[in-house]
């Protein structure tokens, strides 16, 4: 793979300023299931010592028949709204991002508009694989900014674990299910407070690095052997995805850093996407970040793609461990390729 090029686009022209908004409510919610490497061990010839070593994980939570992607994601936007002190009908903008929708269409945040009885909202999904909720962030920021909504619903939801390939051992023991949600609200703020600015990136060149084959238009659900042949299932080349993945983030972080006009030291908390404890403790160390300064909970989720940011934030939020004034620093990487940061002032 030629890796060079990927992210060799303009890196700074993908930076958007905060747009005068601000994270007013944090929540999360996971399936009481639970997948542990033991249980893992039983499905394919791995060990709990290789996916410890190698990942970090040791259990994520995993859906069951009658739970979807939004059941999640109701019950963590319900958390976000209950934190930010405001009603279902006060939000205007809903917007779920996640690779595992309930169904194609309609849209997971349509489900979830409903669930929560948020009648006033205009909602709508957005696909950028695990870079979803940093995607996100500059989406409803800039329709904050640009007047489109006062009030927005950001949600990340993933039910992972359904579109697994269990006969996969270098996928299967990654992935797990669950939701993270903020309310993004415009606010009086300057420059240098709230969101402080996003960037994302895309690199369609290597799409098929992180791909889903089957169930598009391209391998529609109705060609025969689709299954047998392993294709409507998460596929990954993993140890590629790993290299381009520790030089992207730290490049799309450096990034916010500069524009923001910020250095290392004043970052309180780095959430970068939990999809595996070597990359994360990587680009710490690429970034000059002190590891109890990068937060790290893959080892009891796994990777949960869009939703891993906003659970993670909110498991900080939850905890007291975010102070008026701290900085915090959120990049991700996914299928696309995709990758973006997002700088807050909280
Ligand atoms: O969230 C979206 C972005 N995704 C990522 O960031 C994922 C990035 N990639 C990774 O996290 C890592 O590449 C993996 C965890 C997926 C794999 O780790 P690795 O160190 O890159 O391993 P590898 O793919 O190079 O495989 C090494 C060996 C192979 O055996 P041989 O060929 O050396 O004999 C694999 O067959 O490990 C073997 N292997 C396993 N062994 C036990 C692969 N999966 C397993 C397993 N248990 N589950």
């Amino acid at each position: 793979m030629g890796e060079s090029s990927v992210g060799d686009a303009d890196f700074d022209r993908a930076f958007v300023p905060g747009g005068a908004c601000r994270i007013s409510g944090t929540g999360h919610s996971v399936p009481e299931g639970r997948l542990t490497n033991a249980d893992l061990e039983q499905r394919v010839e791995t060990s709990d010592e290789w996916i410890v070593a190698r990942t970090g994980i040791r259990e994520r939570p995993m859906s069951n028949d009658s739970e979807y992607t939004s059941t999640f994601a109701i019950e963590a936007g319900r958390a976000a709204l209950d934190m930010a002190g405001l009603q279902p009908a006060d939000v205007d903008l809903i917007v779920c991002a996640t690779v595992t929708p309930d169904m194609l269409f309609p849209s997971t945040a349509c489900f979830v508009q409903e669930g929560l009885g948020a009648k006033n909202a205009a909602a709508f999904d957005i696909n950028a694989g695990c870079s979803g909720f940093v995607y996100g962030l500059q989406v409803v920021s800039q329709f904050i900014a640009g007047g489109g909504a006062r009030r927005a619903l950001l949600i990340g939801a993933e039910t992972l674990t359904k579109i697994v390939d269990w006969q996969d051992r270098s996928t299967c023991v990654l992935f797990g299910d669950g939701a993270g949600a903020v309310v993004v609200e415009a606010a009086d703020v300057g420059a240098d407070d709230g969101l402080l600015g996003t960037a994302i990136h895309s690199d369609g060149a290597f799409a098929d690095l992180i791909e889903m084959p089957a169930g598009g238009s391209r391998i529609p659900p109705s060609t025969p052997g689709i299954v047998e042949d392993r294709l409507p299932f998460i596929k990954m080349r993993g140890n590629e995805v790993f290299k381009v993945a520790v030089r992207t983030l730290a490049q799309t972080s450096e990034t916010i850093l500069d524009r923001c006009g910020l250095t290392d030291d004043e970052v309180r908390w780095m959430i970068p996407h939990q999809a595996n404890g070597r990359i994360i403790q990587a680009v710490g160390q690429r970034l000059g970040l002190a590891d109890e300064r990068v937060y790290v909970n893959v080892e009891r989720f796994g990777n949960t793609s869009a939703a891993s940011i906003p659970i993670a934030l909110d498991e900080l939020n939850r905890a007291g461990k975010i102070g008026s004034g701290d900085v915090i620093l959120m990049a991700a990487f996914g299928a696309g390729l995709t990758w973006g940061s997002a700088g807050v002032r909280w």
